[in-house]
């Protein structure tokens, strides 16, 4: 039997949707936090198979979602290559500004199979317990975070809203910044490539920052390396489908969908579903887009807004998901009750 996520997936307007939460296990979570605590630091939480295997295991167990994520973070591509990172408390994410020519030498390829080995033992042991107490049902979602939005924190070193230093060095330099992109690109064919061989079923390329681009550089820097992780990736697994998510990308969705031949579509929360289904036809499943706000509000906020995206994509490859990672004051219980209504649909 065909896991529900994986027809979705491959086309099939699967009904009732299958349904999973970006950022399903996290501080929402009571027993995440007690997780976080004993691991000490996020990367050292990322690192220990045990416990990342836990943490990611944590919402199946609770609302046994359709698909499960592998716990780790976009990140850990740079850390995986030498770039200094470490998560400052209350800051979010602190990277060494990669500026020049000596900056991009110095990240190291050859390392990357090693310093990636405690991730993909997480996905092995994952894909053990979802055999094990999910059979049929929940698929393991492995990812990535796409070129760009990974270039924006090595660049700008931080999180922005603008990322004006990225932007500033496709303009100025965009030799190194292509040179980047490149290395970048092929490097997250070999980790989401080693991910599939270690057992995830699905591939996610998280483009957050996709909509701070205008049209020629979306093109060049989003459409074209999803193009090419997709290609590579469909070539060597052609089972396994990639879902693009790129975040804001407002008309550029479109043509996201079909030049990059993705299977899967992550739509943010400002697309409205209807157009969305216009725009993007099957046999491209959308995913998305409730609001996480809706989420934390709950009662009638939530069952109308949810309604309205069931009501958009019935008939169509769809799997239910939030237009953005759950936040962290999130009541667990509406969790529970979001996963009913839409499983009663
Ligand atoms: O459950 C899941 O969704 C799987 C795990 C996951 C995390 N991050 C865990 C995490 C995934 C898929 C990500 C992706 C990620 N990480 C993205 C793309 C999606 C998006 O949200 O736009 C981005 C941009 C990052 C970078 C990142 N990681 C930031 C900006 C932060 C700090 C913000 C924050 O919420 O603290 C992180 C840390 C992070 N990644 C946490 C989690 C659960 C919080 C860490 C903690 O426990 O303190």
């Amino acid at each position: 039997m065909t896991k529900p996520m994986l027809r979705a997936l491959a086309g099939e307007a699967v009904w009732p949707p299958p349904v999973w939460l970006m950022r399903q296990a996290g501080r929402y979570l009571p027993e995440y936090r007690a997780i976080r605590a004993k691991a000490g630091d996020f990367i050292a939480l990322c690192t220990t198979p045990d416990l990342a295997i836990e943490v990611t295991m944590q919402p199946i167990r609770r609302y046994g979602m359709d698909a499960a994520i592998l716990f780790s973070d976009i990140l850990m591509l740079p850390w995986a290559l030498g770039h200094g990172l470490r998560f400052a408390e209350g800051e979010g994410p602190l990277l060494p500004p990669l500026r020049d020519a000596a900056a991009l030498a110095a990240l190291d390829r050859e390392r990357l199979v090693e310093r990636i080995s405690p991730i993909l033992a997480t996905v092995r042991g994952v894909r053990a317990e979802l055999d094990r107490t999910m059979p049929g049902q929940t698929a393991l979602i492995g990812f990535a975070g796409a070129p760009f939005t990974v270039a924006c924190y090595m660049v700008e070193g931080h999180g922005s809203k603008e990322f004006g230093a990225v932007r500033g060095m496709a303009y100025r330099d965009p030799a190194l910044f292509s040179a980047l992109m490149d290395l970048l690109t092929e490097t997250t064919i070999v980790y989401l490539a080693a991910q599939i061989e270690a057992g995830a079923e699905a591939v996610m390329l998280f483009d957050s920052w996709a909509g701070v681009l205008p049209p020629a550089l979306f093109r060049a820097h989003v459409i074209e390396p999803a193009r090419r992780i997709t290609a590579a990736l469909r070539e060597r697994f052609p089972h396994v489908p990639v879902i693009g998510f790129p975040r804001l990308g407002g008309l550029s969705i479109a043509a996201y969908a079909r030049a990059t031949g993705v299977q899967g579509l992550g739509l943010d929360t400002t697309v409205d579903p209807v157009l969305a289904s216009r725009l993007v036809p099957a046999p491209v499943a959308l995913q998305g887009n409730l609001d996480p706000l809706a989420l934390e509000a709950g009662g009638a906020a939530m069952r109308s807004a949810t309604a309205e995206i069931l009501a958009a994509m019935r008939g169509r490859p769809f799997v239910f998901n939030l237009g953005h990672g759950i936040v962290p004051p999130t009541p667990p219980e509406h969790v529970g009750e979001l996963v009913e209504l839409v499983r009663a649909a």
